[in-house]
């Protein structure tokens, strides 16, 4: 069995609670199997970067990081991931930043990644980069003579091509795709822009899941990742959960719950869900003093201004709402900016009568998948979700609504509290179906056998 190299901004490690996220447990598992190694960005800072590798081992996984320096922070992390490939990538060029700055800082670290991480690699492993980050770092680790199998899988959506032509040497950056061997999307529809753009802009030819440019044919696929939905299923019965879920439904006094959980970003179109739900407040005054909106938000990405610009929305927004409707002894938001543990997240989406899952635009939404596995079968909520994840191809059985209609939103929201149990549960069923069967390993195993199998690149080619 082959090593597996995973390359990837940020490096997961189980938090002081002994969590980790979904992807993170698939990952580990496999690294763990096949003795791979988990490489990416420490998260700190340093003065002076000297390419030092820091290596550490929790529960059998191996990881190496480096350090970056605050320009380098700045440049690649805040500047050209951030401020550029994001809002761009999610349909936002009116958020887009263009600075040739960000580009340089950009490069600049993923040639950082490429000289360390090369000398750890040795010929038979197989390399897996994840997401917007590290877009060019296989081209680069091709350019060090390394003819390894490399897959890159894309977390986000992949834009539209009369978007993408608004990125400054938005060529150069889609041709570094080509170093690879299998390319990933979740969805048909971002795969679909890919080979659009291939073909438009680069008079590249598609062949089923092949891509050629010029002498060179990658893979390009949709593989629609997953969550470990029997581990998210238990974590709903642990005694944690059962403890947040007990808090939760006593504060409510037979209150029906709402919840949202999403980072604090715009492209999960918060704004918009707070006006959705003052909408249904101001059409259904028959449920006044029924519903709480609980919306979980950690804050995320903070040195960004369009970040902060939509922390101080909120604040204002859900400050507002809750004047005009709350009474002594109501509030129809309550709106948290603290994160929580899995299990403890599991117990609050059981307590929840809705789900309300309304990005603008979202590369898949795991959030949508862990409220439906958190359900009790016997008396399951409902999911509210936005045509525009990409969970909602999976999810045909969710309420799918336009998340910029308020009136959608507000109808939703109505549907779902009215819905019969036998209803519920048939969509649930559903849903949950896929949710078990298309799940993490599911997603990691499809990966990493297509790229198993592609065609190795001859040990004796010259690399272009
Ligand atoms: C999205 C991206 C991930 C990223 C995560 C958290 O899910 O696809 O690559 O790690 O957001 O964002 P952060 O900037 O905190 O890493």
């Amino acid at each position: 069995m082959s090593r597996l190299i995973i390359i990837s901004n940020r490096v997961s490690r189980p938090s002081k609670n002994g969590n980790q996220g979904g992807l993170a447990v698939a990952l580990s598992q496999a690294l763990r199997e096949s003795r791979g190694i988990w490489v990416g960005w420490s998260g700190e800072v340093t003065n002076n970067f000297t390419g030092h590798i820091g290596f550490a081992e929790y529960d059998g996984v191996k990881t190496a990081t480096i350090d970056l320096e605050e320009q380098d922070v700045d440049e690649y992390y805040n500047g050209y991931a951030n401020k550029t490939l994001w809002p761009l990538f999610h349909f936002r060029i009116d958020l887009a930043e263009y600075a040739r700055d960000f580009e340089g800082g950009y490069n600049r670290v993923n040639k950082r990644f490429a000289e360390t991480t090369s000398p750890l690699i040795e010929p038979d492993d197989i390399i897996w980069v994840h997401d917007y980050h590290m877009i060019p770092l296989g081209q680069m680790l091709r350019d060090r003579g390394l003819k390894n199998r490399m897959g890159f899988f894309l977390h986000i959506p992949w834009p539209p091509t009369r978007l993408l032509v608004s990125l400054p040497h938005h060529t150069k950056l889609v041709s570094s795709l080509f170093a690879y061997d299998v390319v990933g999307f979740h969805t048909e529809e971002w795969l679909e822009s890919f080979r659009h753009y291939v073909e438009k802009e680069m008079g590249g030819k598609v062949d089923g899941d092949f891509v050629t440019v010029g002498d060179r044919t990658i893979q390009a696929i949709a593989c629609p990742i997953g969550i470990n939905a029997e581990e998210f299923a238990d974590a709903a019965v642990s005694d944690a959960a059962k403890d947040m879920y007990g808090q939760v439904r006593a504060s409510l006094q037979d209150r029906s719950l709402i919840v949202g959980v999403d980072r604090l970003d715009y492209s999960k179109g918060l704004e918009e869900r707070f006006n959705g739900y003052a909408r249904f407040l101001k059409d259904h005054p028959e449920h006044h003093r029924q519903v709480v909106l609980t919306q979980i938000a950690p804050p995320s990405r903070g040195e960004v201004e369009s970040y902060r610009d939509i922390r101080a929305t909120l604040d204002s927004l859900a400050g507002r709402i809750n004047g005009e409707y709350s009474d002594v002894d109501w509030t129809p938001i309550r709106y948290v900016n603290q994160g929580y543990p899995r299990d403890k997240l599991a117990g609050i989406y059981r307590a929840a009568r809705i789900g309300l899952v309304t990005p603008l635009r979202d590369g898949m939404n795991l959030v949508a998948k862990e409220y439906v596995a958190a359900q009790d079968p016997e008396d399951p909520g409902v999911l509210v979700l936005s045509r525009f994840a990409g969970a909602a191809i999976q999810l045909r059985d969710a309420l799918l609504i336009n998340p910029y209609s308020s009136e959608e939103m507000s109808d939703a929201i109505n549907r779902a509290l009215a819905m019969p149990l036998d209803e519920r549960k048939r969509r649930w069923r559903s849903m949950m179906d896929s949710v078990e069967t298309q799940d993490i390993s599911w997603w990691r195993q499809t990966f990493t056998e297509r790229l198993t199998a592609a065609e190795p690149i001859p040990k004796e080619a010259a690399i272009a």
